[in-house]
């Protein structure tokens, strides 16, 4: 058998998860498609949809198409303030998708149990351990833990203190799968010696050959460097905005115009907060797919995270995924 120790560390993850390595690509909008995802679940992993601000009837058709080219399990990601959400868990339930990942928040009253009703299992986000414990009481299936220096949205504490932190508290409950920052196999490996029971990345998969972003995009990634990947400054106390980790360009100054220009509105009193912070989301939704699709790296978002200094070439997922499982390997078998 192939990576014995990583296996043996990994058999909670890939019992849970159905797969070979306890290793998802992370859900991250316009890059997580039928292609990317079925392709890291056909290596092995577990690809997991970004459903972002898709419809009912265009997530209908993302499941259907990856459910074409792969016969392995993935999961969908579903951002809990979509205004679709219980329409969108149906929609899974009717395609019997076997993981759901809630993203972007407490899980909305009701939806758990929709979620359950379907059969699937429910992994959600802990950014905190108060939140991690809430969750366990609420009957989720998993939790991923991510820090901050993961690319996309990011809540404020490093992945190494929340792994601290979180894994002795509730990893002997649940599974619990660790995200940010991760780039190499040795890192995998120390997570998993703390009690994960796998872990998630995004930025790692995002110039994979099957990824469908942009030359421009991957090659932006492949000239950056951990610093380059910076947290987006929030210019108006009064307006959460969740901060976004992407590499620097002309679009991070437009975000702060554009938070100016909310706020303003905000001002004169012609906005509802709710309404305000979903009009910056939609910018976000707008700036990346403009960046990941239209390959306009220089007005566009480049969400990514700090291991982005360690995406240097295109390689297909399943090689990706192999070179992960022999650097954790060597380092477990040391
Ligand atoms: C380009 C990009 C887009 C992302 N979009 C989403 C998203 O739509 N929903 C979500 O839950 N997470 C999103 N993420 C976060 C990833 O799912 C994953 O948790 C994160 O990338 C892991 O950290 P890493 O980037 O350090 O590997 C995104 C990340 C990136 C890099």
């Amino acid at each position: 058998m192939t990576h014995p120790n990583l296996r043996r560390l990994m058999s909670r993850g890939t019992d849970f998860l159905g797969c070979d390595y306890a290793i998802m690509c992370g859900a991250m909008s316009w890059v997580s498609e039928r292609h990317l995802v079925s392709a890291i679940s056909n290596a092995g992993g577990f690809g997991v949809i970004a459903c972002g601000a898709m419809t009912p009837e265009l997530l209908d058709k993302e499941i259907a198409a990856t459910k074409e080219h792969t016969i392995k399990p993935f999961g969908v990601n579903l951002i809990t303030m979509h205004p679709d959400l219980m329409e969108l868990i149906a929609v899974c339930g009717r395609h019997k998708v076997t993981h759901i990942v809630l993203a972007g928040g407490l899980p909305p009253r009701g939806s758990i149990d929709a979620i359950r009703e379907t059969g699937a299992k429910i992994i959600c986000f802990a950014p905190a351990l108060s939140l991690a414990k809430k969750l366990v009481r609420t009957g989720v299936d998993a939790l991923v833990i991510e820090g901050m220096e993961a690319g996309g949205h990011i809540g404020p504490v490093s992945t190494s203190v929340l792994a601290q932190e979180i894994l002795p508290e509730v990893a002997d409950q649940l599974p619990v799968f660790v995200a940010g920052g991760i780039g190499r196999g040795r890192a995998i490996a120390s997570y998993l010696e703390m009690g994960a029971a796998g872990v998630q990345l995004g930025t790692r998969f995002v110039c994979a050959t099957e990824s469908i972003a942009h030359e421009n995009f991957k090659k932006a990634f492949f000239r950056a460097s951990a610093r380059d990947a910076v947290a987006s400054v929030q210019v108006d106390p009064r307006l959460p905005v969740i901060p976004v980790r992407a590499l620097k360009n002309k679009g991070t100054e437009a975000f702060t115009a554009k938070q100016r220009e909310v706020a303003a509105t905000l001002d004169e009193e012609k906005l509802e907060m709710s309404e305000a912070q979903l009009q910056i989301e939609h910018y976000w939704a707008g700036a990346l797919r403009r960046a990941v699709i239209d390959g306009d790296v220089e007005n566009g978002s480049l969400m990514a995270g700090q291991s982005v200094g360690m995406v240097t070439k295109e390689e297909t997922a399943a090689e990706i995924i192999a070179a992960l499982a022999n650097e954790a390997e060597t380092a477990l078998a040391r």
